[in-house]
C-alpha cells in the first residue's frame, strides 16, 4: 500500500510543490479509507450536479421559462459538438429522423416558419439546413449519418428540417420517400414575381458585400433579344413553382404535403401556424403572444418570456428599385404558370 506525502520545495525562489509515493506506515490503512470516502464523496457530489443540470434542460425544454431557455440554447450549442452531446444528452432523449420536412420553396420565408413553429414544444428543428438529399457527397454517407445530424428529442417531439433546395432538385421526392413515404411535407410559396425580387435582392447583397458590381434586375429578367421574360434565369425558373411540385406529387399524395402562404405569415403568422401545429397533429400553443412587430424591420419576431428574437439581418431587406414595367411584365408571364398550379394543389392564391 502506497501514501501520499506532500513536500514543499523552495528552488530559485519559487515553491513548488511535489508529491511522493511512500510506503505504508501502520497508519496508512486509515489514510487509505480517508482518501477513498473524499472520492466517492466528491464522484456523488459531481453526478448529482450532472443529473440536475440535465433535468434543468429537460424541463426548460417543455417549459417556456426564460432563464432556463436561454441556457438550453448554451446547451443546444454544446450538444453541436459531437463528442460532447454522445455523452451528455438530456435523459430520454435521441436523435431522431424528422418525422417533417420544410422542402422549400428558398426566400419564401422557411426560415421564418421552422423558427415560429419551434417554439412549440412538441418541435425539435434542426438548427441548421441540412442540404443532406440534395447533395450528392452528403446522401452518400447514409441515412444514419442524417440521423446524427437531427437534434436530441424526446419521444413525444417532432423533429423538423428545412433545406429550400429539395424543391427544385430532381432527385430529391424519390431520396425522401425510401426514408419515410408517409412523411409531413410542407412548402412555403409567395407571390412567385415577389420571390424572385427576393431572390435577386439576395444576390444583390452578397454582391455587394464584395465589392462586385452586380447587372440590375431588368438586364436578368429581360431577354434584351426579345424583350420577354428570361426564362434561362434562375430565379424566374424557380419561380415556375408547378414544373417542380409536379414532382413531388409523383411521389407524394396530396394530403401528405401542406402548403403555408409565406406572403400570409409575414401579414399574420399565427394564423399560418395554426394550419401548421393541426397538419402536425399537435395541440394550438403558439398564440399572438409569441410574436411582436418590430416596426424597424417591418416584420413580426418570436418572443419567448423576455426574449425577443428578430430573423438574421439578411432577411427582410428591402429590394433595390425594379421598373414597374418589369414588373408587370414578371406578373403576366407567371399567370398561365399560377393557373396550372393552382389546379395541380387544389388551391387558388391571391398573385397578380
Ligand atoms: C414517417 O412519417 C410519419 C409522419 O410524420 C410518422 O408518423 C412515421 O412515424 C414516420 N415513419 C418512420 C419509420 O419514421
Ligand atoms: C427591432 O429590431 C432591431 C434590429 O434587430 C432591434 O435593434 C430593435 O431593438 C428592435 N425593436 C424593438 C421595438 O424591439
Ligand atoms: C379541392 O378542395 C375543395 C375545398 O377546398 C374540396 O371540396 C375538393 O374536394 C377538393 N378537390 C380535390 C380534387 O381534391
Amino acid at each position: 500500500m502506497s501514501n501520499f506525502k506532500w513536500t514543499f520545495h523552495n528552488k530559485g525562489g519559487r515553491r513548488y510543490v511535489k508529491t511522493n509515493y511512500d510506503c505504508c506506515a501502520a497508519d496508512g490503512s486509515m489514510r487509505q479509507q480517508w482518501k477513498h470516502a473524499v472520492i466517492v464523496v466528491c464522484v456523488i457530489f459531481i453526478i448529482l450536479n450532472i443529473s440536475l443540470y440535465s433535468n434543468t434542460i429537460a424541463w426548460s425544454d417543455l417549459n417556456m421559462n426564460n432563464i432556463i431557455y436561454e441556457d438550453s440554447i448554451k446547451f443546444r450549442k454544446l450538444l453541436e459538438q459531437d463528442q460532447f452531446s454522445e455523452k451528455f444528452h438530456p435523459v430520454g432523449t435521441k436523435r431522431r429522423f424528422p418525422q417533417c420536412i420544410i422542402f422549400g420553396v428558398r426566400k419564401c420565408g422557411t426560415r421564418a416558419l421552422l423558427e415560429f413553429i419551434g417554439l412549440h414544444p412538441q418541435v425539435q428543428n434542426a438548427e441548421h439546413e441540412m442540404h443532406f438529399f440534395d447533395e450528392d457527397e452528403k446522401y452518400n454517407l447514409g441515412l444514419e449519418w442524417y440521423r446524427k445530424q437531427m437534434p436530441y428529442s424526446y419521444p413525444e417531439q417532432i423533429t423538423v428540417e428545412k433545406s429550400p433546395r429539395y424543391f427544385i432538385t430532381e432527385k430529391v421526392p424519390e431520396r425522401i420517400s425510401i426514408m419515410n413515404s408517409t412523411i409531413k411535407l410542407i412548402v412555403v410559396l409567395r407571390n412567385p414575381t415577389t420571390r424572385v425580387l427576393s431572390d435577386y435582392t439576395q444576390v444583390y447583397y452578397n454582391k455587394l458585400a464584395k465589392g462586385v458590381t452586380f447587372q440590375k434586375i431588368e438586364e436578368l429578367v429581360i431577354d434584351p433579344y426579345t424583350g420577354e421574360i428570361n426564362t434561362d434565369y434562375k430565379a424566374v425558373r424557380i419561380s415556375i413553382y408547378h414544373h417542380h411540385f409536379e414532382r413531388w406529387l409523383r411521389v407524394f399524395k396530396r394530403e401528405q404535403i401542406l402548403i403555408v402562404d409565406g406572403d400570409n405569415l409575414i401579414l399574420d403568422p399565427v394564423s399560418e401556424i395554426k394550419h401548421v401545429e393541426s397538419f402536425l397533429g399537435l395541440e394550438h400553443y403558439i398564440t399572438q403572444d409569441n410574436f411582436y412587430f418590430n416596426k424597424t424591420r417591418g416584420f413580426f419576431c418570436k418572443k419567448q418570456g423576455s426574449m425577443e428574437k428578430c430573423l438574421g439581418a439578411t432577411k427582410g431587406r428591402p429590394h433595390p428599385g425594379t421598373h414597374p414595367s418589369v414588373i408587370r411584365k414578371l406578373n403576366k408571364f407567371f399567370k398561365p404558370h399560377n393557373e396550372k398550379l393552382f389546379k395541380m394543389i387544389n388551391r387558388t392564391f391571391k398573385w397578380s
